[in-house]
């Protein structure tokens, strides 16, 4: 499947639009390339209960297995600043559960500019199905 960065990027960004953070005022924007062709995104929505707060990364992931998505085939993921995102670890064991070791994941700035890892790289030794069989 081609991974276009790019759009990958453009996307990911315009989903910081509809980011609701008015706790943290960080902005966070999630785009997801699927094994149906289409590309989900979600920014980071907030809560006066701080733990109730959905990541980006969650909120595309969670539209896109809610459309019908199976698998992640690529990841973009931004914020509002000029350092590189980072996903949390709750993230990365959600992203874990439907990425493969060897899908990109590509960690951006705001001004275009990105790292590429492995999925694997950013989460090694992840607990997967495997563990309970
Ligand atoms: N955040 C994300 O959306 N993704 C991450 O992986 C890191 C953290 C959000 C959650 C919260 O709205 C804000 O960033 C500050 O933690």
């Amino acid at each position: 499947m081609e991974i276009n960065e790019q759009e990958l990027f453009d996307i990911a960004y315009k989903a910081m639009d509809n980011a609701y953070t008015p706790y943290s005022n960080y902005t966070v924007g999630a785009a997801i390339l699927c094994d149906d062709g289409k590309i989900y995104s979600g920014g980071n929505i907030e809560n006066a209960s701080y733990g109730l707060t959905n990541c980006a990364e969650r909120t595309a992931i969670f539209k896109a297995i809610s459309e019908g998505a199976k698998e992640i085939k690529a990841i973009t993921i931004v914020n509002g600043t000029s350092e590189m995102s980072k996903p949390c670890g709750a993230c990365r064991q959600v992203m874990s559960e439907f990425m493969k070791a060897d899908a990109p994941v590509f960690l951006a700035n705001n001004t275009n500019q990105y790292k590429e890892f492995t999925f694997k790289e950013i989460l090694p030794l992840a607990f997967s199905d495997k563990d309970m069989d």
